[in-house]
């Protein structure tokens, strides 16, 4: 079941997919078993796990029950972010309050395969699916001090 992009998704309906624009998001909680597999990949390699405060490596049980604690999450939403067959990488927002309508994100691209803009089109789609679709009034960030590539393109 999928969102449109003008739909407003509300605490009781996190757990569904979503379509933005020509966009996928397969909410964590719905991924197949290669796609769990393949994110767990992800975010175990060098690139990304280094700049995440997480950074030690996640083994498949670990990974399991971090997806499926996430069922039960009102707070926290991690989405697979598609353009047809094409993995551009992973949206989430954490720390979501909906009683004041804010929340932090993060983003990493697809570490295997080098999208020129995948940065870029996740960072927009994260704030149109902020304050259009979740309905926020604010969206936070941290990023690791020393990781030039993320602060360039959330300075953009
Ligand atoms: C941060 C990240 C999502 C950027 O994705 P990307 O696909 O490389 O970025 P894009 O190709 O869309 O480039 C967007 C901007 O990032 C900056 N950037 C990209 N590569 C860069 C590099 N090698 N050096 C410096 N800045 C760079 C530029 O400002 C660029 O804009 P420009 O093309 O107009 O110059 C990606 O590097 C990533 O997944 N990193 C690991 C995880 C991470 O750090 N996530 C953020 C944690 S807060």
């Amino acid at each position: 079941m999928s969102f449109q992009s003008t739909e407003v998704i509300k605490e009781g309906s996190l757990k569904k997919n979503l379509v933005v624009d020509e966009y996928k998001f397969t909410n964590f909680v719905n991924l197949s078993d290669d796609e769990i597999e393949m994110i767990r990949k992800w975010r175990n390699s060098d690139n990304v796990r280094k700049w995440m405060y997480n950074d030690h490596i996640i083994y498949e049980e670990e990974h399991k029950k971090i997806i499926n604690s996430l069922k039960g999450s009102e707070d926290k939403i991690y989405w697979l972010v598609k353009k047809g067959d094409l993995a551009i990488g992973v949206l989430y927002f954490i720390n979501i309050s909906w009683k004041h309508k804010r929340a932090y994100f993060g983003i990493y691209a697809n570490p295997g395969k080098k999208i020129p803009g995948a940065g870029k089109t996740l960072n927009s789609i994260a704030i149109k699916i902020a304050f259009d679709i979740l309905n926020l009034h604010s969206l936070k960030l941290e990023v690791i001090e020393n990781n030039k590539v993320a602060i360039n393109l959330y300075k953009k």
